[in-house]
């Protein structure tokens, strides 16, 4: 867990300016670790991390990460869109969508993005909704099905999982393309979520590294860039280790000079496109504890809600609760921490050992810098928490603001309503 930025007063003051519940994220600290990303893999000819956008979909936050030299990883026509507002643009986005309408792949394409493709009749797809033509530079998701073991809770096993391409598909679609006239290939996988294993992620390069080579064999395409995915993990829990991201790229190295160096194809760009470990770990949700309830067991109504943040109700998530200006007080209560949807796993936190909670105190709910906001939605009418910047020079900014009523109204026409019996 990081040191919340904030003091206790800082953050009594910030909540009179700023009602709860809002996201605060810390810039100094999305920007040092962008940079340390950045170096860990600074071993590779090329390297580029394509941001995911999903994770924290905000412009300020994509152009902070811009000026690190993060592209954008987009999976939608918004996405692509908050990309372009954030200056980023032509390859610095990577389109890594699936089911894709055909609006977004034109949209894509004016970008100038690269253009990764979930399945192979997405060849003739994307060809129709570009008026007959194919983009210079193709990329192609592989789903390596019962070849990569263990799979990942939360993306499921790769043979049950809807992403990607088999190996045979792979192959098949490297060459169709190389006969459609594109001139430029890419290769993506992407099979994890939120994994701790280090070992893992050599795993993956490994069977990628492989592919590479048999498409070179057999297609007689020299692919010209890997893309790694995300699902780099961070430690929600205490006592989980964070991920070092130094052994991760030297044996991803030490495979590439293995493999790809000999088979002539060096220079091999190598992206990854990870969303969590780059802001997950400095964006807090602030949340006021507005009820207390004791019944079978001991509750504490929080005033943001599954809403907001949906890992914990969802995916059973763990995110560390801390109770601002209590750090030092012993942890000798048992609560569960909760929301106000009409949802039993609306919960922050469940059976949670700590200090004793009352009425006005400021909760701060911790790693929830990426997949956090985002996932919100408006279940019960709830109106999703605004975002607030914390910059390097310790200002604090509003970047985006709470949704208001008129917001959820805004999408329904009352126009008719008067004469609908
Ligand atoms: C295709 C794709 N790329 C990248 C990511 C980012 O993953 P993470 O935020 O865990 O790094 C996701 C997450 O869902 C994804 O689906």
């Amino acid at each position: 867990m990081n040191t919340f930025p904030l003091t206790h007063d800082q953050l009594v003051e910030l909540t009179k300016k700023y009602q709860t519940p809002f996201y605060l994220y810390d810039e100094k600290a999305i920007r040092d670790n962008m940079r340390y990303f950045n170096k860990a893999f600074s071993s590779f000819p090329e390297f580029r991390e394509y941001f995911a956008v999903k994770a924290l979909p905000n412009p300020y936050i994509l152009k902070i990460l811009k000026s690190e030299g993060a592209g954008g990883d987009c999976s939608s026509l918004p996405e692509l869109l908050l990309c372009e507002k954030a200056g980023i643009t032509g390859k610095h986005i990577m389109f890594t969508s699936n089911n894709t309408p055909a609006i977004e792949f034109k949209e894509a394409y004016r970008l100038g993005a690269i253009i990764n493709l979930d399945d192979i009749t997405h060849i003739d797809f994307l060809s129709d909704a570009l008026g007959g033509k194919l983009p210079e530079t193709i990329c192609f998701r592989y789903n390596p099905g019962p070849l990569k073991k263990g799979g990942n809770a939360i993306i499921g096993k790769p043979e049950e999982a809807k992403y990607g391409l088999t190996r045979e598909q792979m192959i098949e679609a490297y060459k169709i393309c190389r006969e459609r006239g594109v001139k430029h290939f890419g290769m993506h996988t992407m099979v994890a979520s939120n994994e701790l294993n280090p070992d893992f992620f050599a795993d993956t390069a490994q069977i990628i590294f492989d592919l590479v080579l048999d498409v070179q064999k057999e297609c007689g395409v020299n692919i010209e860039f890997v893309d790694l995915g995300g699902g780099l993990g961070i430690p929600y829990k205490p006592g989980q280790k964070k991920l070092d991201l130094e052994y991760i790229a030297g044996k991803i190295h030490e495979l590439y000079v293995q493999k790809i160096v000999p088979a002539g194809l060096d220079p091999l760009a190598v992206y990854f496109e990870c969303g969590r470990p780059i802001t997950g770990p400095y964006g807090y949700l602030i949340t006021t504890a507005i009820h207390h309830k004791d019944i079978y067991r001991n509750y504490i109504g929080v005033d943001a809600s599954m809403a907001d943040l949906m890992r914990p109700g969802m995916y059973g998530a763990y995110h560390e609760v801390q109770v601002s200006g209590k750090e030092n007080m012993p942890k000798d209560h048992i609560y569960d921490v909760t929301g106000s949807l009409c949802e039993n796993c609306d919960k922050f936190a469940v059976q949670r050992e700590l200090p004793e909670i009352t009425e006005g105190d400021i909760l701060i709910i911790h790693d929830a810098g990426a997949h956090g906001r985002a996932m919100g939605f408006n279940y019960n009418g709830k109106l999703r928490a605004g975002e607030l910047l914390l910059r390097p020079d310790n200002s604090i900014v509003q970047i985006r603001r709470q949704e208001t009523i008129e917001d959820y109204f805004a999408t329904l026409d009352f126009s008719g309503l008067d004469s609908f019996n």
